[in-house]
C-alpha cells in the first residue's frame, strides 16, 4: 500500500493541487498531519480537497484555532490576525469538519502520525533530545510528525538517536529512504503550503512501507498564482513574502 503523506498545507490550494496533479496514480490512501489551514488563502477550498480525496487526518493548531476550538492568543499577532480571517470564512460545515479532527497520535496501517509531539500535539520537535522522547514513545517502526515544516526526520538505533536530511537537489523530484528493520524512525514530509527550509518547493512523502521505502519529494507550484489571492484577501504582508523565500 502507497501513501501519500500530506502536513501543513496551509490553505495553500495552488500548491496542494500541483502536488496532486504530479503523483497522480503513484498514490493509493492519503493521510494529512494537520494543518490544513491557517496562513493562506484557501480555507474551504483546500478542506474541501482534503474531504474529496478522503485524506485520514489529524487536527494541528491551526486547525483549532481557525475553526474557533482554541483561541488563538498563544499565536503571534500575524498568525491570530489569519487564524480570525479563517474562522470568518469557513463555510459552516467545513469549520465543523475541523472541530471533528482526531487528535494524533494515531495508528494507520502500520504506521502512526502525530501533528508535533508524542506528549503534545503542539510540541515543535526541531532536535535530536526531543525527537527521542517520541521515538520511545512510538508503538510503531514509523512515525509521520509535521509542526515544523522542515522535511527531514530522526531514527532510534542502538539506543542512538541520528538526523536524517532529504533534499534533492533542483532539478529532481525525490529521495528515496530505504528503511531498516531494527531502526525507529520519526519522519517529517515537510510543508505543503509554507515550506520553511530555504526551498520554496511544496514538500510532502510517499511511504511504501510494505517495500520499506519512503520517498521524500519536492515539487515547485505557482507561487506568485497564491500570492496574489493572499493580497487581494488582505492577508498580511509578511506571511505573503515568506513564500517567495521558503522561510
Ligand atoms: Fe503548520
Amino acid at each position: 500500500m502507497r501513501y501519500l503523506i500530506l502536513s501543513d498545507i496551509h490553505a495553500n490550494l495552488t500548491a496542494l493541487d500541483t502536488v496532486l496533479d504530479t503523483v497522480k496514480g503513484r498514490w493509493d490512501k492519503v493521510v494529512c498531519l494537520g494543518d490544513v489551514v491557517g496562513y493562506g488563502p484557501d480555507p474551504n477550498e483546500v478542506v474541501d480537497r482534503i474531504r474529496e480525496i478522503d485524506a485520514t487526518t489529524i487536527r494541528g493548531n491551526h486547525d483549532k484555532a481557525g475553526s474557533g476550538l482554541a483561541n488563538a492568543d498563544d499565536f503571534n499577532p500575524v498568525a491570530r490576525n489569519v487564524a480570525l480571517w479563517t474562522r470568518d470564512h469557513l463555510r459552516p460545515e467545513n469549520r465543523e469538519w475541523l472541530e471533528k479532527l482526531p487528535t494524533g497520535p494515531i495508528t494507520v496501517d502500520t504506521f502512526m502520525m502525530v501533528h508535533g509531539a508524542f506528549r503534545d500535539e503542539d510540541e515543535y520537535v526541531f532536535a535530536p533530545a526531543q525527537a527521542l522522547d517520541s521515538l520511545l514513545d512510538a508503538r510503531a517502526q514509523v512515525t509521520f510528525f509535521g509542526h515544523t515544516h522542515l522535511q527531514g526526520g530522526f531514527t532510534l538505533f542502538d539506543n542512538k538517536v541520528g538526523v536524517l536530511h532529504f533534499k534533492p537537489p533542483a532539478g529532481t523530484n525525490f529521495s528515496t529512504l530505504t528503511t531498516d528493520v531494527e531502526t525507529t524512525y520519526l519522519l517529517n514530509p515537510g510543508s505543503i503550503g509554507q515550506p520553511r527550509d530555504g526551498d520554496t518547493r511544496s514538500a510532502f512523502a510517499i511511504a511504501d512501507l510494505s517495500n520499506n521505502t519512503v520517498e521524500f519529494w519536492r515539487v515547485p507550484y505557482d507561487i506568485e498564482d497564491v500570492q496574489k489571492r493572499m493580497a487581494t484577501a488582505g492577508l498580511p504582508e509578511p506571511l505573503i513574502l515568506r513564500l517567495s523565500f521558503g522561510r
